[in-house]
């Protein structure tokens, strides 16, 4: 297996017991969140993804040293004095943008180059400005960098359009050393939001509501540093067991936050697997006999609904099911890039607007396809798993930057890699 390549030869069944890595959405804003204060900070359970390498990359140019012993990482901001990144980290994932909050809050000028990411649609950043334009910065629009300056952040009463979770990421995070109150209206409730407000809460801010659309934040003097524990990666999760339903295996997983699956596990039960939480050990496990059963329409929502970042996998799972199955994508406007590459393993999938139908029961052959974007790359794994014969995927770069060791863990759940 060359590095950006994976082969696999299926079909093959998932079974076996699995300990989920570290989410990538509470640790990339965590990251942020350290250029609030000066301190040494230590995260445990931190994947060792790329798109956080590439926040590491972007606090080692605001000053910062960063040391990392297997999951967990150390990060010194006490030499965090530039507030102009010009490194290239901003530009290779969206999380960049988390960092306006943090570096507004403490030095009060910021200068990033336009995040980057997946594409997935055009993803502007309107209401993360429009919300710490609330709260007292300016900003302005360069060639190729977006710099703000707030002489004092002051509370304020702002309503987001859209629950965005990295909108409210940011307005939390500079919300925290404003002067005043800040109330956060139809914020998002991701389960990303309340690890971040923990991590928050625990240097010292004071902040309530997450986990519903209103959070409420009361600005202190200072923060300091801390120490914390980043929880499982739910999509990680949800992927593995849509996996496991698609190739009718049996797995558990261990140190999934369960309460974190929203609808997920009631999703697994409509396609026919039998699930069982075990809240007690932060477990999930899913055995499946027998076919998918199709689930006629559905539509991805902000959390706790069925999350855009899991619909490439669905999509793959449906795909081998029987009767017209139809997703909606409405988060985000360009999210159907595996479409055509399951098209080429034998789904029947055609796709129109926000709109992706699948008609007919598809047997899945391998054939050579592409990872375009990190979840429908995980998605084409999964299918890879269920299809008849070898399957060449490329572009796991992407696969990279959010699934730390996805060979790795596909051989813990039973699966044997060339
Ligand atoms: C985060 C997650 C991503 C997930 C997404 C939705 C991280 C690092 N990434 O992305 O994995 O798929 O939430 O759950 O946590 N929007 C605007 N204006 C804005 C901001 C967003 O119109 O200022 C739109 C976006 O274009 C998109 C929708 O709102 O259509 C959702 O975006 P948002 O919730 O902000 O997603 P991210 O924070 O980018």
């Amino acid at each position: 297996m060359e590095d950006d390549r994976l082969e696999m030869t299926g079909p093959q069944w998932m079974c076996g017991e699995l300990l989920v890595q570290g989410s990538k959405n509470a640790a990339l804003p965590m990251l942020a969140a350290m250029l609030l204060v000066e301190g040494v900070y230590i995260l445990h359970h931190c994947p060792q993804i790329t798109d956080v390498d590439h926040m590491l990359e972007l606090l080692s140019d605001a000053g910062c040293l960063t040391h990392r012993e297997g999951h967990m990482l150390i990060v010194d901001t006490r030499g965090a004095d530039r507030c102009s990144l010009k490194g290239s980290g901003a530009g290779k994932m969206r999380a960049g943008v988390t960092l306006l909050g943090s570096i507004l809050g403490r030095l009060h000028a910021v200068e990033i180059p336009y995040p980057g990411g997946c594409t997935i649609g055009k993803r502007p950043i309107d209401l993360h400005l429009k919300g710490l334009q609330q709260l007292g910065a300016v900003f302005e629009h360069k060639e190729h960098t977006l710099s703000g300056y707030a002489r004092k952040l002051h509370g304020a009463d702002i309503t987001l359009d859209f629950p965005s979770v990295g909108a409210t990421e940011n307005i939390l995070m500079a919300a925290t050393l404003a002067e005043g109150h800040t109330v956060i209206r139809g914020a998002a409730r991701e389960p990303e939001i309340a690890a971040l407000a923990g991590f928050l809460q625990k240097m010292g801010a004071h902040i309530e509501g997450t986990g519903t659309s209103v959070i409420r934040v009361k600005g202190v003097e200072r923060l300091h540093a801390a120490e914390y524990i980043v929880p499982s990666d739910r999509i990680v999760a949800g992927t593995y067991l849509l996996g496991a339903v698609m190739t009718g295996g049996e797995i558990r997983l261990l140190h999934v936050p369960t309460a974190h699956l929203g609808i997920l596990p009631h999703i697994l039960e409509e396609l026919g697997a039998k699930v069982e939480i075990q809240t007690d050990q932060n477990g999930i496990a899913v055995k499946m006999d027998g076919k998918i059963q199709p689930v006629p329409w559905l539509a991805t929502a902000p959390f706790p609904g069925f999350p855009t970042d899991l619909q490439s996998a669905l999509m793959a799972a449906l795909s081998i099911a029987s009767g017209p199955r139809i997703l909606e994508e409405k988060i985000f406007e360009a999210r159907f890039q595996v479409a055509p590459e399951l098209l080429k393993m034998g789904v029947g999938i055609y796709t129109e607007g926000s709109l992706a139908v699948i008609e007919g029961e598809a047997r899945l052959h391998g054939a050579h396809v592409r990872a375009r974007e990190l979840r429908g790359g995980a998605a084409l794994i999964m299918a890879a798993l269920a299809a008849e014969g070898k399957t060449d995927i490329s572009g796991m770069e992407f696969v990279k930057r959010g699934y730390e060791d996805i060979q790795g863990d596909l051989k813990k759940l039973g699966i044997v890699l060339h």
